[in-house]
């Protein structure tokens, strides 16, 4: 009886450490973040150091560049020639109407030139996002943040006007990199 008591009562916290994410569902997760993150709701704002961002999935013929020859420049909000805010005004109001340019209560802006991944290729990403060398000096922990929290990540999902979506929520992307996180970050190929 003693015996039984002491098997149902340790046995349970011992199995939950032992419990960890093992490489295979780790790739898994990536190939779902990577399903987002190629998608053009992130990609035509994650255009590495190419000047303009891209007006992909919205109707135009592929690898269609921003029109009206808008460059982000070092700045990354075009201030040595016209401004994001121009037209991209700062605004919690929904986007609703088809073709206007979309807003977030963010200024509108590129990522750094190291967060590229437009026509890069899963694995590409996958090496990119895992070291803080070139995901903007972020830790596993910090970028869940950035996909919890931030107003571009937000408005990705939920584009309105009409726009295709990435699959999946704001939360899933985030549960998703942080299991990729606990199985130690694995990219196919490793
Ligand atoms: C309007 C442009 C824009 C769009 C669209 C956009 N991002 Fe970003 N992203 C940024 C900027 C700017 C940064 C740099 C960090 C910051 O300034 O918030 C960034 C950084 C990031 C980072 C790294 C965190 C960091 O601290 O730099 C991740 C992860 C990310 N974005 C995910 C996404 C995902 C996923 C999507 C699509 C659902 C997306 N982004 C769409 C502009 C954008
Ligand atoms: C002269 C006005 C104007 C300026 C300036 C401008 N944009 Fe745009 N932008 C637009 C319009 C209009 C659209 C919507 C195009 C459509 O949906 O057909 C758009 C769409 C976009 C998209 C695509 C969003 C999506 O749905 O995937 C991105 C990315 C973008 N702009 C980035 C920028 C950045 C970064 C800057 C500053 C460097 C900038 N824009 C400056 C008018 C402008």
């Amino acid at each position: 009886m003693r015996l039984i008591f002491a098997l149902v009562f340790l046995a349970p916290p011992l199995v939950a450490q032992e419990t960890t994410v093992t490489r295979e569902e780790g790739v898994a997760a990536w190939e779902r973040v990577f399903e987002v993150a190629s998608h053009p709701r992130c990609t035509n704002c994650h255009v590495g150091d190419q000047e303009a961002p891209m007006w992909e999935g919205l109707g135009y013929r592929a690898g269609k560049v921003h029109g009206m020859n808008v460059l982000a420049d070092e700045s990354r909000i075009g201030a040595e020639t016209i401004p994001c805010r121009t037209c991209h005004v700062t605004s919690a109001a929904e986007n609703i109407v088809p073709h206007a340019p979309p807003h977030i209560d963010e200024a509108w802006r590129l990522p750094p030139v190291e967060l590229d991944w437009l026509d890069k290729t899963s694995a590409e990403i996958c090496a990119q996002m895992r070291n803080p060398e070139t995901n903007d000096d972020n830790t596993i922990a910090e970028l869940v943040e950035h996909i919890e929290t931030s107003a571009f990540v937000g408005w990705g999902f939920v584009p309105g006007g009409g726009r295709s979506v990435p699959p999946g929520t704001t939360t899933d992307l985030a549960r998703d990199v942080s299991i990729w996180g606990a199985a130690g970050t694995p990219c196919a190929g490793d």
